[in-house]
């Protein structure tokens, strides 16, 4: 796929007219696809009155309908599936905390494109053949594990298939086995990182090189936290099991400018969350993807939640996403004002004497909701700096974010902490009338 003396593949060596080419050509080819094989995008694309034929431009392709996460619920399990079932050869399902659950297929071709681009993410992350490469991401029905185990493989690494949990064994094999690179939730990593400190043992000290880090949002701060505490390059990895997984877009070590959208295969757009309408580049909105290769689950338009905006490529002919704030479903909204935990885990981390583990408390008092802000103290934060924080806290989100809150700081590792992706909204309100 590479060589030594080229360290981009294929693809990554496209120029921009040729992208936007053969961005057109295979994007015209999974409409066909998509109409052909799978009856909702047929009765979809009926309704909506357009052929496959009519998408003659990158731009017509604001003429198709969406697909929401609710359409592949109720084509659960294989009705979203433009192949018959015996050639698929994997499958992966979202957790299904709320409801039904939703599946997702891989014929032989989609994992194989899949460990490359899994590949090609590793590699612009820094990682090269040889690396020993340390998966805490969980194995199983959730993409991580398994989308970074055979992409680290493709790269021709040495992997270290440790999934989530057993904190204490995962120290231990990071010390033993020595990997330059680890692959791990961001709030996993910082479980990690009390446990280093538990053993005695520097965090700085270990073989680590680069950590890439996603599957849940996560903030600049955060990014100098984890450098500075482990001496490593953190970078961002993003994905979402119905477009594929892992290794929809990466940061690359050279830039670390938000995220490179592997354009070749998927096709994103950026759309006003409420209207739907198309919005101009560079402005903010909800994510959308079209796949333009995928042969057992094609998604077209796929309304992905995540909001961010699209800015011009830098170290790859690829455009860019800015990190994610956050997901339209995590926002909370408190006397009108919207609020991202994106944003208070920002001010948290910038709060002297503070830790970077915090909990967002939604309750109801009377008629009206109350956020509280809950973060650990720093083990040598002494009284006086601790209640010194809150009232900063307090007053950062009043003045960054235009909301009162409340703000605790409580004990050190008193709040739960992740072994996969972290959830930060506890919702304590009554739910008859929430
Ligand atoms: O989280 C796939 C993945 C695994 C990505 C490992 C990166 C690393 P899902 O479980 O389907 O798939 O969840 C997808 O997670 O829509 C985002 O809301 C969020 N997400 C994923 N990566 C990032 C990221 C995997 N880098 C959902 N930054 C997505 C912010 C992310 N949010």
């Amino acid at each position: 796929m590479t060589d030594a003396a080229d360290p981009l593949d294929a693809g990554e060596r496209l120029g921009a007219e040729e992208l936007r080419a053969l961005q057109l050509e295979r994007l015209r080819a999974s409409l066909r696809h998509a109409y052909e094989h799978v009856p909702f995008y047929r009765e979809s694309f009926d309704k909506a009155g357009v052929r496959p034929e009519d998408c003659r431009t990158l731009a017509d392709l604001a003429r198709f309908p969406f697909t929401a996460k609710a359409d592949l619920r109720a084509n659960y399990p294989y009705g979203m599936f433009a192949v018959p079932r015996e050639r698929i050869r994997r499958l992966h399902a979202s957790s299904g905390t709320t409801g039904q659950p939703t599946v997702v297929g891989y014929t032989d071709r989609d994992l194989s494109v899949w460990a490359d681009l899994v590949a090609r993410s590793l590699r612009a992350a820094g990682g090269r053949p040889g690396d020993v490469v340390h998966v805490a991401y969980g194995y199983g029905l959730f993409t991580g594990g398994l989308g970074a185990h055979y992409g680290a493989e493709r790269l021709g690494c040495t992997v270290v298939p440790a999934s989530g949990g057993m904190t204490a064994r995962q120290v231990r094999l990071i010390l033993d086995l020595e990997p330059s690179v680890i692959m791990v939730t961001p709030s996993y990593m910082l479980t990690l990182l009390d446990e280093f400190e538990r053993q005695g043992v520097d965090p700085r000290g270990t073989s680590l090189r680069v950590g890439v880090f996603g599957a849940e949002p996560w903030t600049e701060p955060m990014r100098r936290e984890i450098e500075e505490r482990f001496a490593i390059d953190a970078v961002d990895i993003y994905g979402l099991s119905e477009v594929m997984g892992p290794g929809v877009a990466q940061e690359c070590a050279e830039t670390k400018d938000g995220l490179h959208v592997w354009e070749d295969h998927f096709y994103p757009e950026i759309v006003d969350p409420v209207t739907g309408e198309v919005l101009p580049e560079g402005e903010r909105g909800e994510l959308v993807f079209t796949s333009l290769t995928k042969e057992a689950m094609p998604v077209i338009r796929y309304r992905t939640r995540d909001l961010t905006r699209l800015l011009p490529g830098t170290a790859r002919v690829f455009r860019r996403m800015e990190k994610i704030t956050g997901r339209s479903d995590d926002m909370v909204i408190l006397r009108g004002v919207n609020v991202f935990p994106t944003q208070i885990e920002e001010i948290v981390l910038r709060t002297p004497g503070v830790a970077p583990h915090f909990q967002l408390r939604l309750t109801r008092e009377g008629r009206l909701d109350a956020l509280t802000v809950r973060a650990e103290a720093r083990p040598d934060a002494p009284p006086e700096v601790r209640k010194a924080a809150a009232r900063s806290i307090v007053a950062a989100v009043k003045d960054g974010v235009g909301v009162s809150v409340r703000a605790e700081i409580v004990e050190p590792e008193s709040l739960e902490r992740s072994v996969g992706k972290i959830r930060r909204i506890v919702d304590l309100r009554p739910r008859d009338d929430g």
